[in-house]
């Protein structure tokens, strides 16, 4: 009932609020933002901040909601803070004030919009809403892991591999880098497998990726696996694999090329072998 009454009452104020700022120009509640961290790390301590620049106004109420109310501050009131629910009972009350909440040992389900809402007193009841969005996550405990089918490939082989990130809530973000160069995201699989009653996840990337001719550098892949969750959690995970080279195709390779090149030119290579061939043909003999 109260609260209807005083919803008409401030429809009517704001009426002449806007009626005075247009007679006189004085403004009153104004500039109101929020200013909240994306994300933070599960247990930590958190700042939330409400902005707001009241000119002619004076304070009436600032609330804070994340769904439903969980403090409010009423500078008429004594005390002026008040708290309410399982999120009230996280708030640091001696370092909270008319612009500022702190929520200490946050949890991933405290994850979600926070709204703060800020009332001027009479005449004018301005009210003003805003809100922004904050992460809480679990972080992966340890590093991610990186497992590679096997060392040595050929051009043309296929390097195949999996990262894997120990479990967090949300999943880690995985990308993969080869000598530098961020892989192609078609090469890449991703498998997430919930685990717990946390919605805790664990992350698996899978590599696939065909090599080429210009894919080594000298005669190596470096391969790296970059895990992150925000900015909270940066890690990687390296490898570093060797170009196969088969000893015969590369030997008939550069004969080859000799022939092609001028016919005249032989390799000791190819002395080798032709003095070898005449030996065996003597001894058969
Ligand atoms: C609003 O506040 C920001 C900083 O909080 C300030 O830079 C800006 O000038 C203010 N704008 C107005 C219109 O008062
Ligand atoms: C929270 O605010 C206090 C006081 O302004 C400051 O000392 C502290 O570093 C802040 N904490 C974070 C996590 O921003
Ligand atoms: C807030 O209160 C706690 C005890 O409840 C005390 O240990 C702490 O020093 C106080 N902090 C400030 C900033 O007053
Ligand atoms: C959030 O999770 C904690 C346990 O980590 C639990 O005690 C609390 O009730 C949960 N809060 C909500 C709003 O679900
Ligand atoms: C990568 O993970 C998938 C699925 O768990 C598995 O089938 C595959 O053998 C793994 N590959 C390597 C190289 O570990
Ligand atoms: C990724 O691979 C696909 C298919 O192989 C190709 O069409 C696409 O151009 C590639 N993108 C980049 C950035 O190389
Ligand atoms: C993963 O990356 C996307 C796109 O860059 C980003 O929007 C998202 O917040 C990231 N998630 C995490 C957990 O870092």
């Amino acid at each position: 009932m109260r609260s209807a009454v005083r919803y008409r009452e401030t429809r009517s104020a704001s009426l002449l609020c806007v009626l005075l700022i247009a007679v006189t120009g004085v403004r009153g509640l104004s500039n109101v933002s929020i200013d909240i961290p994306l994300a933070v790390a599960a247990g930590t301590t958190v700042n939330m901040t409400c902005r707001y620049d009241l000119q002619s106004d004076t304070l009436y109420t600032v609330k804070w909601y994340k769904g439903s109310e969980f403090f409010r501050y009423v500078p008429k009131e004594l005390p002026p803070i008040a708290v309410f629910g399982e999120l009230g009972a996280k708030v640091v009350r001696n370092r909270s004030d008319e612009h500022r909440v702190v929520l200490k040992d946050v949890q991933p389900n405290h994850t979600g919009k926070y709204r703060c809402e800020v009332s001027g007193d009479s005449p004018s009841f301005n009210t003003v809403m805003v809100s922004g969005y904050m992460h809480v996550a679990s972080l992966p405990n340890g590093r991610p892991q990186l497992r590679i089918e096997k060392m040595r490939y050929a051009v043309g082989d296929t390097v195949r591999g999996n990262c894997t990130v120990p479990s967090g809530n949300p999943p880690a973000n995985v990308t993969w880098t080869v000598n530098g160069t961020p892989v192609n995201s078609s090469s890449i699989k991703f498998i997430n497998e919930a685990i717990g009653d946390h919605q805790q996840h664990t992350t698996v990337a899978e590599l696939d990726l065909e090599t080429m001719q210009d894919s080594f550098s000298n005669g190596r892949l470096q391969i790296l696996c970059h895990a992150n969750v925000f900015h909270l959690y940066k890690e990687t995970a390296e490898v570093s694999l060797k170009e196969e080279r088969p000893r015969l195709a590369s030997v008939l390779g550069t004969r080859e090329s000799s022939y092609i090149g001028s016919g005249t030119k032989c390799t000791p290579e190819y002395f080798y072998i032709t003095a070898m061939t005449a030996l065996l043909l003597c001894n058969l003999r």
